[in-house]
């Protein structure tokens, strides 16, 4: 029996370990985390990250060809192929800061395996990295290696949160690397054989290991310009009276660019877009790139122009003043059917209206009160770090309240702010939730689900983004 061993018992280590197991139940899976209570998680009824389709998944199992446990070197070391996919976050200190990919994680798991291996291994890059990582990490294990033939290869993973388990059973592409030598080429010949068992072979794609690993910053690169691309069009089209969902639809009907992808919104979230266009930056300035460089990093300035010109919309829209006024705040987590709030543009816009003193009411279907008063509390960059993965209590931001209701959470709010596209947003009764506002009663959709024209029926002042304005907003001043 081929056994697996997955370093990380994360968002992504997590599903694409349990899938592997359901497809193959042949192969032994273990996935290994340091963090206890992730553990426990997983070998409770309550797992430790939410997804679609993933309880059913990990149910038929868990306990069969699927485990998962702290023992992190008996099951690496006992290991045919190991997973590394640990968090890489953006460094905070020293060189690249801010920039660069923090590879402390990635390297201890290195030394790790180097020091408890007895037999020969695959050591495969699930977790996002620099290009050439691979080259290092085979220095550090090769030159620990007593005698143990290592083969790395990269298979970089494309899951999106909120679909994981549709990703991973149906994936556009499978995609590995490994070295251009007759032991590379069986070690990617074995992961193959690996997927082969639910994964067509024309959706296998082989390269080399440095392609592997710069596509995946590119293809995340690509996927974050088009929502930059559009965000930056929802600006010119609330300045000239267009509607970006006719200019989307009207663009992705051409084949070349195709109809995905291209939701304006208040700016795009999760724990990947932003550090590895940061990354990928990093890389084009160290190979003496800047123009390249500077190409990229618009990406992120236009998001985070996005965000900031939400907030001022909301500000300038309530005579340029939400000091004290209640405002709800519908959504938190940076995409629906997730509860993960890495990056959300929720933390920048609460920050926002938090500096300008508003009592903030927030409501998410699947965030907690201790996760939204800890990222509020947070550093930029420093929830990717494992400290911030054990609960600890925050100390709270008075002027946030968080419940577990849309109605509790809008009644007696001079606005009301939506942040997800959680779908429960599109069927609340808005009559309702107009009763129980102060007047006049703004709603700021930044993620285009609210029906803008029969809110204003009921008598609110509706933002939709890249909408035309409607005249309350138009006599508003111009936000920058
Ligand atoms: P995560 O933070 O959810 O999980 C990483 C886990 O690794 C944590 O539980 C942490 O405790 C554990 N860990 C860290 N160092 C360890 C060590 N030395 N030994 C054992 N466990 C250790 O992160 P994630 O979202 O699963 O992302 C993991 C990697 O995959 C990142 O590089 C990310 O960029 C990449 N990625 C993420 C996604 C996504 O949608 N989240 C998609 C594709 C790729
Ligand atoms: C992304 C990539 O899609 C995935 O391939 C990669 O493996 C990890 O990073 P993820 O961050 O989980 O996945 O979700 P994604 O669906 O890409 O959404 C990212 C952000 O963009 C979310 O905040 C989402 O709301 C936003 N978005 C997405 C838009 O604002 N508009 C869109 O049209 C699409």
């Amino acid at each position: 029996m081929v056994k697996i061993c997955c370093i990380g018992a994360g968002y992504v280590g997590g599903p694409t370990m349990a899938v592997i197991a359901i497809k193959c139940p042949a192969i032994e899976v273990v996935v290994v985390d340091i963090s206890k209570p992730r553990i426990d998680a997983w070998n409770s009824d309550t797992l430790p990250i939410y997804e679609p389709g993933l309880d059913d998944v990990v149910k038929a199992c868990r306990g069969k060809n699927l485990f998962f446990s702290t023992d992190v070197e008996k099951h690496v070391a006992e290991a045919d192929i190991i997973f590394v996919s640990v968090n890489t976050p953006t460094k905070t200190r020293g060189l690249g800061a801010g920039k660069a990919a923090d590879l402390t994680y990635w390297e201890s798991a290195a030394r790790m395996i180097a020091d408890v291996s007895k037999s020969d291994k695959i050591v495969v890059e699930k977790s996002t990295v620099p290009v050439k990582t691979a080259e290092a990490i085979e220095k550090i294990l090769t030159h620990n290696s007593k005698g143990i033939n290592y083969q790395i290869l990269s298979n970089q993973e494309f899951l999106a949160e909120g679909t994981a388990i549709d990703d991973l059973f149906k994936p556009d592409r499978v995609l590995i690397g490994g070295r251009e030598t007759p032991e590379g080429r069986k070690a990617v010949e074995a992961l193959k054989s690996v997927y082969a068992h639910w994964v067509p072979e024309e959706n296998i794609i082989t390269t080399n290991l440095w392609s592997a690993e710069l596509s995946k910053l590119a293809a995340n690169a690509f996927l974050a310009q088009r929502i930059s691309s559009v965000n930056a069009m929802s600006a010119l089209c609330e300045a000239t009276g267009a509607n970006v969902s006719e200019v989307s639809y009207a663009i992705g009907k051409d084949s070349r660019i195709g109809p995905k992808f291209l939701n304006a919104s208040v700016g795009f979230g999760g724990s990947c877009f932003q550090k590895d266009i940061l990354n990928l930056v990093y890389i084009c300035e160290c190979n003496g790139l800047p123009e390249v460089a500077n190409y990229w990093k618009q990406v992120i300035k236009i998001n985070d122009y996005q965000k900031s010109r939400f907030v001022n919309r909301v500000v300038s829209s309530m005579f340029n003043t939400v000091s004290g006024k209640k405002i709800a705040v519908l959504g938190f987590a940076f995409k629906k059917d997730t509860g993960d709030t890495r990056e959300t543009p929720a933390i920048d816009v609460c920050k926002g209206l938090l500096g300008d003193k508003a009592q903030v009411s927030i409501y998410d279907p699947q965030v907690t009160e201790d996760q939204i008063q800890r990222d509020l509390a947070m550093n930029k960059f420093d929830w990717d770090h494992p400290m911030h993965l054990q609960p600890t209590s925050p100390t709270a931001v008075k002027q946030v309240s968080v419940v577990w209701d849309a109605y509790e959470a809008t009644k007696g709010a001079h606005a009301v702010c939506i942040l997800t596209e959680w779908n429960e947003f599109k069927s609340l009764d808005y009559k309702k939730i107009f009763d129980n506002m102060q007047k006049p009663a703004f709603v700021f959709d930044g993620r285009n689900v609210v029906d803008a024209e029969k809110l204003r029926e009921i008598g609110f002042i509706v933002y939709s983004i890249g909408k035309p304005l409607d005249g309350w907003l138009k006599d508003m001043p111009a936000v920058a």
